[in-house]
């Protein structure tokens, strides 16, 4: 199977932890857009959605899925969206798609996070793909030599402004044994808006796209 074919058959595994009558927290990327497809075959039996980027709230929108301002919305019983990196703790590296602050907050209203990913995505230490930071712009340089100190090689992702007029820098050479540290002192740096770091809140559930077909995975499971 292609990388996208698992990525599809994952994005529609997701629909059966869809509450009838729900709103829908739904992600942004490449899986996450098939899991938007599949949405889309069960739109009438959904109330709507909350998206974590505008690229995401376009396609739902063609689609004709109402979606939510997440401050009017009290409960979400779940979010699905894709991973960058997964490890066998649930915790991910997010942010391939520079949404990851609205991502991020999200995942901490949902009630479950389910990620949908192929299984070139799992890994047993996350950092081989280079962590997003979401910078406020004037804080770029003071960030990326904070972020150089802790041993990583940052990089300026050019012409990307995120959904909320903020810049990204990637950051490479990161071997993150302590995922749940390295969230907090990257969080801790003035200007840093979002680490692509989910430790701290990972993700409930892992459906996880193979060759021989969709794998779940629990928390602690
Ligand atoms: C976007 C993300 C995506 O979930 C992540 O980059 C995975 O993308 P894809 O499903 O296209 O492989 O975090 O900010």
């Amino acid at each position: 199977m292609t990388r996208d074919e698992l990525k599809k058959a994952v994005g529609w595994a997701a629909l059966k932890y869809v509450r009838p009558g729900s709103v829908v927290g739904v992600g942004t990327g490449t899986t996450a857009a098939h899991f938007i497809d599949a949405l889309a075959s069960i739109k009438h039996d959904i109330e709507g959605a909350v998206s974590s980027s505008e690229a995401s709230t376009e396609k739902l929108r063609a689609y004709g899925i109402p979606v939510f301002d997440l401050n009017n919305i009290d409960q979400l019983s779940v979010y699905v969206d894709g991973a960058d990196e997964i490890n066998p703790q649930m915790q991910m590296i997010k942010g391939g798609g520079a949404a990851l602050t609205r991502e991020k907050i999200i995942a901490a209203v949902a009630e479950t996070f389910v990620c949908i990913a192929d299984q070139t995505k799992q890994v047993d230490v996350l950092g081989h793909f280079p962590l997003p930071v979401e910078v406020i712009p004037m804080a770029r340089a003071y960030v990326a030599r904070q972020l150089v100190k802790m041993g990583g090689l940052p990089e300026y992702r050019q012409d990307v402004v995120t959904d909320n007029g903020n810049c990204i820098l990637d950051v490479y050479n990161l071997s993150i044994v302590n995922p749940a540290e390295l969230e907090r002192k990257i969080n801790a740096l003035p200007g840093v808006v979002t680490v692509g770091l989910f430790a701290d809140r990972g993700a409930d559930v892992a459906l996880i796209g193979t060759d021989n077909g969709v794998l779940t995975l629990t928390r602690g499971g």
